[in-house]
């Protein structure tokens, strides 16, 4: 007999933040290890810790991944047909600087592009601007597959919880 050959649907890329819901991102950021509900234990990867105090952290995990959404200077999903596999987004002022942050691609999705396509839609978008992203060591080489280099400099950053 022969053996059936299953063909993927084509990976859907969708530039803006109008396509994917808070909750989407969430389900999709869980599977990557990135929690946002308070009761399981903020990671505060992307958002921010949820504990207590003024401010942004008071606020529902969801409320605050829709900011996240609405607040970027712009966002690229990734779709397998209903399913979210990917999100990236980046913000910056469209002349100089951009950031790159919480690129997330579904785990089984992993090594198939997807991570590249949604980095370099976003930065496609803003020819001449200098992009930078705050990389963990796991996640370096796939950023220098992506032109990506070292910088000899100090990320600094204050944390609004104060620790
Ligand atoms: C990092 C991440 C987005 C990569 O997504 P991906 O879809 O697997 O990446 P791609 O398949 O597009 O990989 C692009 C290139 O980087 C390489 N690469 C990807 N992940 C890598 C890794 N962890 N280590 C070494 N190389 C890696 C790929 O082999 C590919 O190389 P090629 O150009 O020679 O083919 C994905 O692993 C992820 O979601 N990780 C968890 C979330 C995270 O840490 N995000 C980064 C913080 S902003």
């Amino acid at each position: 007999m022969r053996p059936t050959i299953v063909t993927g649907n084509p990976i859907r890329f969708i530039i803006g933040a109008d396509a994917v819901k808070p909750e989407q991102l969430a389900e999709l950021y869980k599977t990557v290890g990135w929690r946002f509900d308070a009761a399981e234990g903020s990671e505060g990867d992307a958002a921010g810790d949820d504990a207590g105090g003024e401010g942004p952290a008071e606020r529902g995990p969801l409320e605050r991944l829709g900011r996240l959404i609405a607040g970027s200077s712009l966002v690229v999903t990734a779709w397998d047909g209903p399913a979210l596999v990917g999100f990236g987004r980046c913000l910056t002022d469209g002349a100089f600087i951009g950031y790159v942050n919480n690129v997330a691609v579904r785990p089984q999705y992993w090594r198939r592009g997807i991570g590249r396509r949604l980095v370099e839609k976003l930065m496609a978008e803003y020819p001449g601007v200098l992009f930078m992203v705050s990389a963990n060591a796991d996640v370096v080489p796939f950023f220098e597959r992506l032109g990506f280099r070292g910088y000899q400099t100090t990320w600094m950053a204050r944390d609004p919880q104060g620790d």
